[in-house]
């Protein structure tokens, strides 16, 4: 199946410092992703990233999501999304599970960046778990979202080395450089109408 959004235009989602987010921003600033930040959603009002995003002079929109069901507030963020009519979702440091609310409106339409080497330690603080596993290996990867566990299907992944002396900041300051350069690359793969998924491989036609 041929990936093609119709438009060029992001919605971010974030809940947190969101260095993903101004390194995508910066690279659309650049002129090296041909993108638009058309909103960024943020659950959390005083997350440092969405303050940046204020600073930008982007379009914010700040949705709550304690004590509310699930599935309400995935409305309001899909209606916000159409509102400004947005075709590819990038979660970027939102620590929120999707409901079938949200995944139906944007099949494939939703990306994600773990930083991990998928399938091996999804979920929360992998980076820690990476190093305490003795992994003498690991990195980031950018899936799309589906309604597993950081499962999705693989677009683009980097590997980095665990080294002897690492702690869990130095280890994850290093994956953090590699999920900024492919954050962009990936988001420009599905930009660009040549990914196809052929099962769960994402493949570049
Ligand atoms: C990033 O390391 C991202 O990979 C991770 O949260 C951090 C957000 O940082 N996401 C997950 O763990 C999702 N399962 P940022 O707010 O500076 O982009």
């Amino acid at each position: 199946m041929r990936i093609q959004p119709a438009n060029r235009r992001l919605g971010i989602l974030l809940s947190g410092r969101g260095s993903n987010f101004e390194a995508i921003a910066d690279r659309i600033a650049s002129g090296k992703l041909n993108a638009e930040i058309a909103v960024v959603i943020s659950n959390i009002e005083s997350a440092p990233g969405f303050e940046r995003a204020r600073a930008r002079g982007l379009t914010t929109v700040y949705i709550p999501s304690q004590r509310r069901p699930r599935e309400e507030f995935d409305r309001e963020v899909v209606e916000q999304l159409r509102k400004h009519n947005v075709s590819l979702v990038v979660l970027a440091g939102f620590m929120r599970l999707l409901s079938r609310v949200f995944l139906e409106a944007f099949p494939y339409g939703i990306l994600n960046i773990h930083p991990a080497l998928l399938p091996a330690f999804p979920g929360m603080d992998v980076q820690r778990q990476a190093l305490e596993y003795g992994a003498k290996f690991s990195g980031c990867t950018v899936h799309f979202v589906d309604d597993t566990l950081d499962g999705g299907p693989i677009i683009l992944q980097a590997v980095v080395p665990v080294r002897d002396d690492d702690t869990t900041e130095t280890l994850s300051a290093r994956i953090l450089k590699e999920e900024h350069r492919i954050y962009s690359e990936a988001i420009d793969l599905v930009l660009s109408g040549h990914c196809e998924i052929e099962s769960r491989r994402v493949l570049v036609k």
